[in-house]
């Protein structure tokens, strides 16, 4: 089998295609001959060595990746649910950037039938993300007017369709012209695009009483800002903290990121006024499996009805995995990037 291996924190070169001796299921895995591999913005972060779990949970040597698409190659004895040949997508605590995996099989779905193997590899991540931070942490209303960041991006385009399908008002903000047709496809009831308008005029004059919720995985350039602008009783569901990181450079500038850090917001019960702050990352709560499977059944069947459609996905060859960091880290990518095998 073959792997892509990181073995020290880096810029792009870092990404090693590796040969290795191919995987056996442990009585309770199911073994998938990987197809497609689902790239996201938290595996460039893996790749520089800034993710906490990634930390926590393997160190060096790592192979990132969190979602695949494939063929079931292999059965453990004890393992149930699937058949030898038959199509299947699903989630792993990294080491998705592989042509084989193994996994038990409550991390693995059938494909359905209205989605391809590319966009199935590239669907559970941000849809999950999506669904956890609106529907699992906080309870939204018909009448909340939401701000969705980076909305033609991967979790911004889950975030923009799954308000649509709660009834919720969306201004999703875009960082460039060329986003703005997806984030109106994608539902938002208004677009800003920060490339043309000033954003906090534009949100005041939309919302004169404020948003009730943000998602914002920006971080620093838009934490406080946002946080200020919250309507009376509003949430703030920070999700990431992309603005602090290079988009050009292979690597971290170590500078901005300790001023990032100096100066992002501190929230104590002292300068709360009646507005809450959440904050969750996905990759710590891999053993919460009831969460998990109530988002899967949900999204699955949402998905099956038409309610929402899987992320529109760019591919790249197995190979070209640097060119696909490169690109994802850029700031101009919509939707998702997936690797296929
Ligand atoms: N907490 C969790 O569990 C969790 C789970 C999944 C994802 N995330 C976070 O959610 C965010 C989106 O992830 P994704 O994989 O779906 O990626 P994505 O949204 O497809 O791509 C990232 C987007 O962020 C903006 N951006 C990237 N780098 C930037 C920079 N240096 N400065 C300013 N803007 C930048 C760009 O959009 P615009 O210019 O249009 O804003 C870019 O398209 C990431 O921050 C990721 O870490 C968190």
């Amino acid at each position: 089998m073959k792997k892509i291996v990181i073995h020290k924190a880096g810029s792009f070169d870092q990404l090693k295609i590796e040969e290795h001796p191919d995987l056996t299921p442990a009585s309770d895995e199911i073994k998938v001959a990987i197809c497609a591999i689902g790239i996201n913005y938290a595996d460039v972060i893996i790749r520089w060595g800034l993710y906490d779990s990634a930390r926590k949970f393997v160190g060096w040597p790592i192979t990132p990746g969190f979602e695949f698409s494939g063929t079931v190659a292999a059965i453990g004895k004890d393992a149930k649910g699937f058949e030898v040949g038959q199509k299947v997508f699903g989630l792993s605590l990294f080491n998705g950037y592989a042509t084989e995996i193994c996994v038990k099989a409550d991390m693995l779905y059938p494909l359905p039938k209205n989605m391809t193997l590319e966009q199935a590899a590239g669907f559970p991540a941000v849809y999950m993300t999506a669904y956890h931070a609106l529907l699992q942490l906080v309870i939204v209303r018909p009448t909340d007017k939401a701000i969705v960041h980076s909305a033609a991006g991967g979790v911004g385009s889950a975030l923009l369709q799954l308000c649509r399908i709660k009834g919720i008002e969306t201004a999703g903000v875009v960082g460039s012209s060329h986003k703005v047709q997806r984030a109106k496809e994608l539902g938002a009831t208004y677009v800003i695009d920060k490339s043309t308008q000033d954003l906090w005029p534009a949100i005041q004059k939309l919302y004169p009483a404020g948003p009730d919720v943000i998602f914002d995985a920006n971080g620093g350039e838009s934490l406080q800002k946002g946080w200020d602008a919250l309507a009376r009783g509003g949430k703030m569901i920070s999700y990431g903290t992309h603005t602090i990181l290079p988009k050009e450079s292979g690597h971290i500038n170590y500078l901005k990121l300790a001023l990032g850090w100096l100066n992002a917001p501190r929230f104590n019960s002292l300068n709360m006024n009646q507005r809450s702050i959440i904050t969750f990352n996905l990759s710590f709560m891999f053993d919460k499996k009831d969460l998990l499977n109530e988002a899967m059944t949900d999204l699955i069947a949402w998905l099956e009805a038409g309610d929402i459609e899987p992320i529109a996905v760019t591919t790249y060859a197995f190979t070209d995995v640097a060119q696909a960091h490169k690109d994802l880290q850029s700031g101009n990518t919509m939707g998702k990037l997936v690797l296929v095998v």
